[in-house]
């Protein structure tokens, strides 16, 4: 070795202790904060279409509180027992963890949900696959009821699959034909995988027949 300071080796547990710790502070502070300012309240009911490990669902669960519930759906079993474990240690007894196996139309009631995410999940879907999961998201959405979308992927950020050729305004274009009105974008630091980056979610509003 020279007489130089030894460059120190990259310490990926080191890496792995940062993420967590700030994806903990996302899921009981941050997020909770984000998911406030797009509209989630105490006491909703909110369906959180591929909820994975739950980086949305916790934050969200801390705000709807005991009475409301949240529903966190994935065809993914070990994102969903982890979330399970996550939620159980915090002692969140407000999250059902609803496994399916990708279909894209569910069991649950007519006009049910106050609100439903779908964050990051869209580029898994083709346009066809998209249009059945409007169809059913408008079914159990309640009257006025909140869709809040983000398309990560799309063209301006970080292209891929089904969204890579598609602008936000593509994707609210078509959303709107199913029924679901466009109220605002909202953008943030958000959650992205197990980290934090720049993004934007755009909301909708179920119309009601007379509208
Ligand atoms: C990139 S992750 C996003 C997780 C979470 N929404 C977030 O933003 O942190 C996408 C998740 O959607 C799930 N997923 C993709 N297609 C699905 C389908 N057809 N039905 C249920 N879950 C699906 C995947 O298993 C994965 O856990």
């Amino acid at each position: 070795m020279g007489k130089g300071r030894k460059k120190k080796a990259f310490n990926f547990q080191e890496k792995d202790r940062f993420m967590n710790f700030q994806m903990i502070e996302w899921e009981k502070s941050k997020g909770i904060k984000f998911l406030k300012k797009i509209g989630i309240k105490k006491n909703f009911v909110l369906l959180d279409f591929g909820a994975r490990i739950g980086h949305y669902s916790i934050p969200a669960a801390f705000i709807v509180g005991k009475k409301g519930k949240i529903y966190a759906l994935d065809k993914n079993e070990s994102a969903l027992d982890e979330l399970k474990e996550k939620s159980e240690k915090l002692g969140l007894k407000n999250i059902e963890i609803v496994k399916t196996d990708g279909n894209l139309q569910t069991n649950f009631p007519d006009n049910y949900f106050d609100a439903v995410l779908l964050y990051d999940i869209l580029h898994f879907l083709s346009k066809n696959q998209r249009k059945i999961l409007f169809t059913e998201i408008f079914r159990i959405l309640k009257k006025n009821g909140l869709v809040s979308v983000y398309p990560k992927h799309i063209n301006s950020d970080y292209p891929m699959r089904e969204l890579e050729n598609l602008t936000i305004k593509d994707i609210i274009r078509e959303i709107e034909k199913f029924g679901l009105d466009f109220s605002k974008k909202i953008c943030d630091t958000i959650s992205h995988d197990d980290s934090l980056n720049y993004g934007c979610v755009i909301n909708f509003k179920k119309r009601s027949e007379n509208e």
